[in-house]
């Protein structure tokens, strides 16, 4: 089913509001990517579980509607900025019919977890 008869809202980190349409399946890197939405610095490593620049806020009825975490994520999104209860990783979050029409709220800051490492690693 490739037809885009989902939609999401993002809430943006100056608080504006981007609409897209979204495919069953679709990871919300992928809506983010394929629409070209103007988020800075999203989805750094591309979906590869290597920053944590897709970090996104759900509500609570969503949240518990998102697929399980994996131990990969919670590693990555414990150096997420702003880590919230129901904060999780938009590149391990698929579209599906139940969380159609939500509204997700991107983080006002971000840290891109490659970046801390390369300051690491230069000191
Ligand atoms: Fe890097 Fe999701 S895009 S962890």
């Amino acid at each position: 089913n490739s037809e885009e008869n989902l939609r999401v809202n993002f809430i943006n980190r100056d608080g504006e509001t981007l609409t897209a349409t979204a495919k069953e399946g679709e990871s919300l890197l992928d809506v983010v990517i394929r629409h070209r939405l103007n988020i800075d610095g999203f989805g750094a490593c591309e979906g590869t579980l290597a920053c944590s620049t897709c970090h996104l806020i759900f509500d609570r009825k969503i949240f518990d509607q998102l697929g399980s975490i994996s131990d990969e994520e919670l590693d990555m999104l414990d150096l997420a900025f702003g880590l919230t209860n129901t904060s999780r990783l938009g590149c391990q979050i698929c579209m599906t019919k139940a969380i159609d029409g939500m509204t997700v709220r991107v983080p006002r800051d971000l840290s891109d977890a490659r970046r801390d490492l390369a300051e690491k690693q230069s000191n």
